[in-house]
């Protein structure tokens, strides 16, 4: 099977924080895993470079929407690489490809009468000359009267509702009150594809809360989805229009597909084979909160595109920090590249896994906690068994591993095996946990064999053989943790002077020689984290 997978495209304009970190290493992982198997698995993502945010801020930096997202591409695409996150390709919605896709989805949705217009009201900013969307306009809560609340929803009582229903509204942008304008929208009638959806889409979610969540929306008629916005905007005109674009959420999703369409065009492989090939899926990583986005819109879009082969559509929670939500102006966020001014990327990337599931509760990023599981788990436990044991070998064994002794390793094959089936149902959390189980396992059996004093009574022989039980057990674990940590794992190998191993080489005594072991990573200590928090 060959995957071909995505995380979500990330808005370009303000760098990565930890929480973005955590989706792209959780997809990297699985990305890696699936690379050690039989399978082949490719990872695509890109800028999502449109919309009225995206436009706004530019102006308030004084450059155009082009030289922002440019800009941001280059320093998220940097952050992925220093994350040691491996991308087939980091593309950008305002692409060639991504017209040309969206053109396509949008006049096909035109053709088979998904999309149809209508008149609406909204409300409109005269001064900056701007309808405005929900997060634009706030005012008094026609539910419960609490003042300042946004126009779709209010933080203090829950309820939804109309922008034009919201008391006393006022532009976000200007603080001017807003009047109400008509304008013609077009609309995807999710509705037509109703039936579609519940028959066809069940299997993309294996998530429990997230299968109840669509199971509830599919049970009521579906809401027509409001694609197309009013000048100014930054986007892809609707084909056919000068003054009305493609909602930024349309032309968001088929930027997955447009970077698997820009790498297929890189690498002269044909896009649309590639996209309906039986043995080629699509699998998307995403937060909790643009799950309605990508099970019943999206699903809806392939559709009206033809394309079947949507395989998953993986949710995970959200990152706090502390216990806390993550906040700039409460001084609760780390930035990522500020991160890895205090520790090694490896480190997070860990740290990030050993608290991921498949349930989508939020994660959290505790220093403390973060601290004492890398001292703990990658230093204490794994690394441990390699400092202990290598330099008996280059002492009393002239480097070598001596051979026939994996009597240890094989012992775990069926521990392997279970830590593997849990990486591919994305169970980190429990992977991580068992490979630390067979770390101590492995450190318990050095420490009762004492290689030291065997080493010091005569007993040399018996001093290599235990190391290199431990080491070949050593080595089975460096494959395992190797989507999680991959620069650690690059550098082990290498001591182990072997190239990188896959799953197929697990309990197998394909070790020779191993270089003198140097620590290359050190313990975290909390007075280095001054200044981590934004
Ligand atoms: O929520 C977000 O950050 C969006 N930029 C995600 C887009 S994912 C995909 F649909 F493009
Ligand atoms: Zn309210």
């Amino acid at each position: 099977m060959k995957y071909l997978v995505t995380s979500a495209l990330p808005y370009a304009n303000a760098p990565l924080h930890l929480g973005h970190v955590l989706e792209i290493v959780q997809t990297d992982v699985w990305v890696r895993h699936k690379n050690l198997t039989k399978d082949e698995a490719l990872y695509f993502c890109a800028s999502d470079t449109h919309g009225t945010p995206i436009m706004l801020k530019a102006k308030e930096l004084n450059i155009t929407a082009e030289e922002l997202i440019d800009d941001l591409h280059k320093k998220h695409h940097q952050t992925f690489k220093s994350f040691n996150v491996k991308l087939a390709n980091f593309h950008s919605t305002h692409s060639e490809e991504n017209k040309e896709l969206t053109a396509e989805i949008f006049l096909k949705a035109l053709e088979k009468k998904y999309i149809h217009k209508k008149k609406i009201s909204q409300l409109f900013d005269e001064k900056e000359q701007i309808f405005l969307s929900d997060r634009f306009v706030k005012g008094t809560c026609p539910s419960c009267g609490a003042e300042d609340q946004y126009g779709d929803a209010c933080e203090k009582c829950g309820s939804t509702y109309d922008a034009l229903d919201l008391i006393d509204p006022k532009s976000v942008l200007t603080n001017t009150v807003p009047v109400i304008k008509e304008s013609e929208h077009y609309f995807f009638k999710l509705n037509e594809l109703q039936t579609f959806l519940k028959t066809n889409i069940q299997h993309i979610s294996r998530q429990t809360p997230i299968k109840a969540k669509l199971d509830e929306w599919l049970d009521k008629d579906l809401k027509d989805w409001d694609v197309s916005r009013d000048e100014p905007y930054f986007g892809f005109n609707i084909p056919g229009e000068t003054t009305k674009y493609i909602y930024v959420w349309m032309d968001a999703p088929v930027g997955y597909l447009a970077s698997i369409k820009n790498w297929s065009i890189k690498n002269k492989i044909d896009f649309e084979e590639l996209i309906n090939k039986e043995n080629v899926k699509l699998v998307h990583f995403i937060g909790k909160d643009i799950v309605y986005f990508h099970l019943l819109f999206w699903p809806a879009m392939l559709k009206t595109f033809d394309v079947n082969n949507l395989d998953e559509v993986f949710v995970h929670g959200f990152l706090t920090i502390e216990g806390n939500k993550m906040s700039k102006s409460k001084g609760n966020f780390i930035l990522a590249d500020n991160a890895l001014k205090y520790a090694n990327p490896d480190y997070y990337r860990y740290y990030l896994c050993s608290k991921l599931n498949t349930d989508i509760s939020d994660i959290d990023f505790a220093l403390d906690d973060f601290i004492q599981k890398i001292n703990s788990d990658l230093i204490g436990k794994f690394i441990n068994i390699g400092s202990r044991t290598q330099n008996f070998l280059v002492k009393l064994n002239n480097s070598e591993i001596a051979a026939g002794n994996i009597k240890k390793s094989e012992s775990f094959k069926p521990s392997y095996q279970e830590i593997i089936d849990l990486v591919d149902r994305k169970e980190y959390s429990k992977a991580l946990k068992n490979i630390m189980v067979i770390a101590d396992k492995i450190n318990a059996y050095v420490s009762n064999q004492e290689p030291w004093n065997k080493a010091k009574n005569g007993e040399e022989d018996k001093c290599i053989d235990i190391c290199s039980e431990a080491l070949n057990v050593f080595k089975d674990l460096t494959i395992l943790l190797q989507p999680f940590i991959p620069s650690i794992a690059e550098k082990i190998f290498k001591l182990l002077n072997t190239e990188t191993l896959n799953y197929d080489d697990l309990s197998k005594d394909n070790l020779n020689k191993v270089q003198k072991f140097q620590p290359f990573i050190s313990r975290l200590e909390k007075n280095d984290f001054d200044g981590i928090l934004d």
